[in-house]
């Protein structure tokens, strides 16, 4: 469970105000080339969230595009270890990641995030931090007998056993995006993925014809 902090102000009360400073997203997206944004990644554990995730990173690195990905298994290795998979808990991950990613996305990268993210309310306070097109939900759509019959981890077999518990797909549950702006199917080819996400990142102004052309 996340740790109770101790706050002796209120944020309304702290007297703090935004300081503006001089060097701005737009002049770091002109020095790299490219705009930055946010391709949130959801869906069941064993998806392939991270891996088509990991794959498009690749080839946007290989663009010479500026990312950087924020995996879910990893940042519970670090800024979200105090965190279990309550409600509240999976709640306040996603919530600190929103905010990592914001930052990254104002420092002018391509972020990638691949966390379930199982709650349709989650997934929208973040998109209501991000101008429009500068924030993209990605679906990862693999039906869970598929998830589980991967099982990399060996996780679901473990919920399925009553070991672990609050297992999303099995005893938690996963609400299904309604309008994501990309729906992938789970089971297609990596590469018909990363062409559909690349597309959208052109139609979104995100990159252009002529970074993609460096690859293709
Ligand atoms: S989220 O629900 O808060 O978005 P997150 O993406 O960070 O989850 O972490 C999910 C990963 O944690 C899974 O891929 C799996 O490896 C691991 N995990 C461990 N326990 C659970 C659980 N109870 N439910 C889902 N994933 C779990």
């Amino acid at each position: 469970m996340a740790a109770m902090r101790l706050r002796t102000e209120m944020p309304d009360e702290k007297n703090i105000v935004w300081h503006p400073h001089k060097v701005t997203r737009a002049h770091r997206e002109t020095l790299n080339g490219h705009k930055g944004a946010l391709l949130w990644f959801t869906g069941l554990s064993g998806s392939g969230k991270s891996t088509v995730a990991g794959a498009l990173e690749q080839t946007l690195y290989s663009m010479g595009i500026r990312t950087y990905l924020i995996d879910g298994d990893n940042m519970r290795h670090g800024l979200c270890s105090d965190l279990g998979f309550s409600d509240d808990d999976r709640q306040e991950n996603i919530r600190r990641v929103g905010e990592v990613a914001k930052l990254m996305v104002d420092a002018g990268l391509v972020v990638l995030t691949a966390f379930i993210s199982p709650y349709r309310d989650g997934r929208k306070q973040i998109r209501e931090m991000f101008d429009l097109a500068r924030f993209i939900e990605v679906f990862v759509d693999t039906p869970l007998a598929i998830c589980e019959a991967r099982d990399p981890k060996g996780l679901y077999k473990r919920a399925r056993s009553g070991v672990l518990q609050k297992f999303t797909g099995i005893d938690a549950v996963f609400e299904v995006p309604e309008q994501p702006d990309i729906h992938l199917n789970g089971q297609d080819l990596i590469k018909n993925s990363i062409a559909k996400l690349l597309y959208l990142l052109r139609d979104q102004k995100i990159i252009s014809l002529e970074i993609q052309k460096k690859l293709f």
